[in-house]
């Protein structure tokens, strides 16, 4: 058994439709981490997840950044940036998903740089706006 990622209320946004989002990215990289941990067996189910991901993550992002754009968040820039190093490094780990090389390697960079990511940005930088905005509303 694979560590878990779990959104928790504290990491809510303030927002239904981004909270949901955020809770559907961590159920897919524990899926992720899951199929990856049975090996090349699972390759269909490595390719739909990471499928999903793809177009999740770009979803996600295309709405989380339009709805700081829509509050005017002062700090939309940098956000931005955060996201963009993050679809980087995403694409490189991606491409070593498939060379199954060291799949308990490869489980803790992915633990470590796609789940511990993922709480540690909404947790961080996307509850900052949520503050934000709850200010000023
Ligand atoms: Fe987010
Ligand atoms: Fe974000």
């Amino acid at each position: 058994m694979n560590i878990q990622f779990t959104w928790t209320p504290a990491l809510s946004v303030g927002d239904d439709k981004l909270d949901n989002q955020h809770k559907q990215l961590l159920e897919q990289v524990n899926a992720l981490l899951d199929a990856l941990a049975g090996g090349q067996n699972n390759l269909i189910v490595i390719e739909q997840v990471l499928k999903f991901l793809d177009q999740y993550i770009d979803e996600h992002f295309v709405d989380e950044e339009r709805y700081m754009e829509e509050h005017q968040y002062p700090h939309l820039v940098e956000h931005r940036a955060l996201h963009a190093q993050f679809i980087e490094r995403y694409t490189h780990m991606k491409e070593r998903i498939y060379t199954f090389e060291s799949v308990d390697g490869m489980l803790i960079d992915l633990e470590v740089h796609l789940g511990r990511w993922w709480i540690d940005h909404i947790g961080g930088a996307d509850k900052d706006y949520a503050a934000y905005i709850r200010t000023r509303s």
